[in-house]
């Protein structure tokens, strides 16, 4: 049997499939806003498992699979017998005969690995608290229809040091540019993720200071202070205070430089809403993006 094309993390993934992937996603793109798309995905479903709440994920896979002909069916643990206790090795062996493919949203990325050793049919991480690659993919799309190749570029990281933010360095080391976070001590990314991009050659500054982070960015990012399962709300807030994402920050950047935030946000907290709806933001074309890049992962995914 060929071996399946899982899009798990975007280090797991060589920067050739990276780049195939979104020149896929360029192509569905453009035959979806002509009008000319092709049932590419006729007679395929995909089943997608949320442990999580979800948006622009759920609705953007749907639409997605929709637009090009086929089918999805979306479960909740609660809905389901996962949370009832069914194993996820057990019930990734039942969906493999039903779907042909399989996306989770899940807490605990030992959920992911054990649909990969256990599914028959591609898998598709559609977050977890470690990574969320199918936004970065989308925001590197979104990015370069801005502001063209992002190879040799910079962009940065203000805030928390989150699942996001992870994703973000995987791209930096497969994509090739300088990535600058700005996260308090307490909550920078994982040592052992910095370590790999250090050792892949990766260019990344992990700093204090939002300032030093911004300065000569192309892409200033901001994400939620307190993500899905985060318990410690008001101390986040507390420490992630000074790394909000305002005008005095952006004007830090280059002055074309970009905004992007995954979404959902919180207005007045990591980022103003000065920010979000002003000139520097490009955030409704990013989530337009998860539609056309994660068209791109299934068409790969799916061969
Ligand atoms: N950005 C993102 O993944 O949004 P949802 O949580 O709404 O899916
Ligand atoms: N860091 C956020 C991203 C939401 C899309 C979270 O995990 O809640």
């Amino acid at each position: 049997m060929a071996e399946l094309k899982h899009f798990l993390d975007i280090d797991r993934l060589d920067s050739k499939t990276l780049r195939q992937i979104l020149d896929l996603a360029a192509r569905l793109k453009k035959a979806q806003l002509a009008g000319k798309s092709k049932p590419l995905f006729a007679g395929k479903t995909l089943v997608m498992i949320f442990e999580k709440p979800s948006t622009r994920t759920r609705v953007s896979f749907q639409v997605g699979m929709q637009q090009l002909g086929g089918q999805v069916v979306v479960m909740s643990e609660q809905e389901s017998h996962l949370g009832r206790g069914e194993t996820i090795a057990d019930t990734a062996r039942v969906l493999s005969r039903y779907a042909d493919a399989i996306m989770i949203r899940t807490d605990d990325t030992a959920k992911l690995d054990d649909l990969e050793a256990y599914a028959s049919v591609p898998v598709i991480n559609g977050l977890t608290d470690y990574s969320h690659p199918c936004q970065i993919m989308a925001d590197v799309m979104t990015f370069e229809e801005h502001r063209g190749p992002i190879e040799g570029k910079v962009v940065a990281w203000s805030g928390d040091g989150n699942n996001v933010a992870n994703s973000w360095i995987h791209a930096a080391v497969r994509f090739g540019f300088t990535l600058k976070l700005a996260c308090p001590d307490t909550l920078r990314p994982d040592a052992k993720i910095l370590q790999w991009a250090t050792s892949e050659g990766g260019d990344i500054l992990v700093t204090g200071d939002a300032g030093e982070a911004v300065d000569g960015a192309d892409l200033v990012n901001a994400d939620t202070w307190v993500s899905m399962g985060d318990a410690d709300a008001d101390e986040r807030r507390r420490v992630l205070a000074p790394y909000q994402v305002n005008q005095d920050l952006m004007a830090g950047a280059k002055p074309d430089a970009l905004f992007m935030h995954c979404l959902p946000a919180h207005r007045g907290d990591e980022v103003t809403d000065e920010v979000m709806d002003g000139p520097h933001s490009v955030i409704w074309d990013e989530a337009e993006n998860r539609l056309h890049a994660q068209k791109g992962i299934l068409a790969w995914c799916l061969g």
